[in-house]
């Protein structure tokens, strides 16, 4: 049934992004800017109904990509079961600062959202990177999905369903892989 595959999708994707180093802690997080995509890996925070957490600066650049163009795809590969998920859907960013959350994210942790110069700006050398606590550019980017498409590479078949949120109900069937 497509309902149970599904199901069992999203417990996978709960279990592991709780889970240290599984392969569903990471994603990679397309966008788009003048018509070409950009893919770069993210930590899962959190995924809570179809809407998908994801920590950054907000000086970086799919920041300014998704400001200009919400459309956005996550994918997730479990590399140990072959297991491949595509996420499609919209990010909005979440610049409200939280306090709470931020007294959460480890000293070190926080520098990332902390440096001086902002991300992807030129440097003489990976040492050169200098931080300033008092200015955080810490966001959140809240990606919400409404089509899925799930592929499972096994024997003697392998299963592939995609899936679509329509008035609030997943929708989905079995596809040819
Ligand atoms: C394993 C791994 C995890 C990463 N996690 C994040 C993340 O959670 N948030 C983030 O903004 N960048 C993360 N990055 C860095 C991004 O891949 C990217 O280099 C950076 O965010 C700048 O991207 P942009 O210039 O396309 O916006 C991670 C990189 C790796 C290799």
């Amino acid at each position: 049934m497509p309902s149970q595959l599904l199901t069992h999708i999203f417990q996978d994707l709960q279990i592991g992004i709780k889970t240290r180093n599984h392969p569903y802690r990471y994603a990679s997080l397309a966008s788009i800017s003048q018509n070409t995509p950009t893919q770069r890996m993210v930590v899962v925070r959190e995924i809570e109904e179809n809407t998908i957490t994801i920590y950054t600066d907000s000086r970086t650049k799919k920041v300014t990509d998704f400001t200009q163009n919400a459309n956005a795809s996550l994918l997730f590969y479990n590399y140990e079961q072959m297991k491949q998920i595509q996420l499609r859907g919209t990010v909005s960013i979440d610049k409200g600062a939280d306090p709470n959350l931020w007294n959460t994210i480890s000293e070190k942790a926080q520098r990332d959202y902390t440096t001086h110069l902002a991300p992807g700006s030129q440097i003489d050398h990976p040492k050169k990177v200098a931080y300033q606590k008092e200015h955080i550019h810490f966001c959140k980017l809240l990606f919400t999905f409404t089509a899925i498409d799930y592929l499972e590479i096994k024997q003697p078949h392998h299963i592939r369903a995609c899936y679509l949120l329509e008035n609030n109900h997943w929708e989905g069937n079995f596809i040819v892989p």
